[in-house]
């Protein structure tokens, strides 16, 4: 099986076949740990022909057909592939991915921070948004105000918003230390769902992170704006769960 493109340099593949800094890759290469058809390579900039067995500590390197990547999304990032004013979700990894054409597969506000996960597979992301699938996601949410057993009938019956629309029920689990805070498992995905729901309530919601997409949580070591590859078995255990 064909590893590099022709043309292309072999710090920039293995970037991405190991979704690697260009830095990090050029490290490997200059402690020569990196083989291209049996040879040490010597440069980092070696132009591939394509077709070359390429192996990282006797692993054989394969480029991935698709990516999927786990983002712990900072803070006035947004969720999308471009935006002409701010920094956004794709631009955070196109060092590493400068030709995919990745993008969100759901969306957090601006203001939200947590588990994004970016992806080039859109049958992959249909199947985990696609709303019969009811692929959950779970957020850590601070209110402005005590969680009240009101709100948790509400979210248990599925509240009705302000437009009238009434949503799938939800999960909401106060935290019992610290009355102002939550945790909310969402079945669906509406626009700006979650504070809408606690607005329905006169409630503000001051924080939103998401911890988990189904049952797969995001990595507590990701500070905000790192990322890592999504393990075969996450991929999996999202396709599952989505019933794909
Ligand atoms: N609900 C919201 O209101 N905002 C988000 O970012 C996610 C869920």
């Amino acid at each position: 099986m064909a590893s590099g493109k022709k043309g292309e340099r072999l710090d920039k593949y293995l970037s991405e076949a190991l979704g690697l800094s260009r830095s990090q890759s050029r490290a490997l290469i200059a402690k020569k740990k990196v083989l291209v058809d049996g040879l040490v390579a010597q440069k980092a900039d070696w132009p591939l022909q394509g077709g070359e067995t390429i192996t990282l500590e006797g692993q054989r390197l394969e480029r991935q057909k698709y990516v999927y990547l786990m983002l712990n999304k900072p803070q006035g990032v947004v969720s999308a592939s471009q935006d002409k004013r701010d920094l956004t979700v794709t631009d955070l990894v196109k060092e590493v991915f400068p030709r995919r054409q990745l993008f969100p597969a759901g969306r957090l506000d601006k203001t939200s921070t947590g588990f994004v996960l970016l992806t080039d597979d859109g049958v992959f992301a249909h199947e985990i948004l696609a709303p019969r699938r009811h692929v959950s996601k779970t957020y850590q949410v601070l209110l402005d105000c005590p969680c009240t057993p009101e709100m948790q009938r509400g979210f248990e019956e599925g509240v009705t918003l302000a437009d009238g629309q009434k949503l799938e029920p939800a999960d909401l689990m106060p935290d019992p230390q610290a009355p102002c805070q939550a945790v909310v498992v969402l079945h669906q995905g509406v626009y700006h769902q979650i504070k809408r729901m606690f607005g329905v309530y006169g409630a503000g919601v001051n924080g939103l992170h998401r911890l988990a997409i189904g049952s797969v949580r995001l990595d507590e070591s990701l500070a905000p704006g790192q990322w890592r590859p999504l393990s075969e078995q996450e991929v999996e255990t999202l396709r599952r769960e989505s019933g794909s």
